[in-house]
Order: C-alpha cells, then structure tokens, then sequence
C-alpha cells in the first residue's frame, strides 16, 4: 500500500502549500501554471483519470461512464481552455448516474489544472 501512504503525505504537503499567502497567488499567470495544476491533478483527479502515464497508482473508478484519460480530452478536436474551465465549475456536487462531481475548486486551481490539461495536447 506505498502507492495509498504516498498519497496522503503528499495531500498533507499539498493543503500545506494551498495555505500559503495570497502574496504568491497574484504573482501567478491568469493563464493559470500548469505545472501546479498537475502537482494538484496528481493528487486530486488520480482516483478516477489517468492523469500522467507515471502516475503512482491507477484510476480506481473504471466507469461507466469510464473518466476519460487527461491526453484524451487535451486531444478532442473541440476542447478550449474556456469550455474546460465553465465545465469544472459548473458540474453539480452531487452528480446522477456516477457522472464526474463538482470538486468545487477555486479560480486558481481551475485555470491550473486546466492549463495542465491543455498542455496535454499533441503538438
Ligand atoms: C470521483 C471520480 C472523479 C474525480 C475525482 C475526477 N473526475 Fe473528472 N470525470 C469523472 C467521470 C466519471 C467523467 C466522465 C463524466 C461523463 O462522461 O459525464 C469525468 C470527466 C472529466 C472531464 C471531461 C468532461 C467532458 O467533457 O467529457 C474533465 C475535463 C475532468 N473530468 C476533469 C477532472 C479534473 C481536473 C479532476 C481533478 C481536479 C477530476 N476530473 C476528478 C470522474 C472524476
């Protein structure tokens, strides 16, 4: 279970960093940084999306509806930065059918991880 305790270490490192002052959020680009974004998808998404190939362990919801790798939805001929952000937010808490939940995340952490997302595309 090293794959289970990596994650909860890393969850208690990462609340520590979400704490930090807001003087190093307005430092950030409004374009969103997507290296954090995928620090923060590691942690967040992993249970139910491949995430990064590396990733420590693997989607334990396989659907249906099966969530989509992160490579796959950067790839969709029709997916833009904006149309990812208004979805994040506007996706219900409680979902019917197994649908995806909203993980009410904040402004920063929507344009991070869906500049991460974006970076996934194939160039
Ligand atoms: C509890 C499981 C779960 C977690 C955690 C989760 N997702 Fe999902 N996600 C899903 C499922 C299921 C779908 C497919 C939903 C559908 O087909 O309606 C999905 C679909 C998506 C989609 C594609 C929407 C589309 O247009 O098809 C995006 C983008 C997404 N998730 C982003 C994220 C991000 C970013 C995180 C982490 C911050 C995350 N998800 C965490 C279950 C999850």
């Amino acid at each position: 279970m090293m794959a289970r305790r990596y994650a909860a270490s890393a969850t208690i490192a990462v609340s520590a960093a979400w704490a930090a002052p807001a003087a190093t959020a307005q430092m950030k680009s409004p374009e969103g940084d997507a290296a954090a974004g995928r620090d923060m998808a590691l942690l967040a998404c992993t249970g139910c999306h491949v995430v990064a190939p590396n990733q420590p362990f693997k989607p334990i919801n396989t659907g249906p509806p099966r969530p989509p790798d992160f490579k796959e939805i950067a790839n969709r001929p029709n997916v833009t930065t904006a149309m990812l952000q208004r979805h994040l937010a506007t996706l219900p808490t409680v979902p019917e059918n197994s649908h995806m939940p909203n993980l009410m995340l904040s402004n920063e952490e929507l344009r991070d991880v869906v500049a991460f997302i974006v970076s996934l595309r194939n160039k």
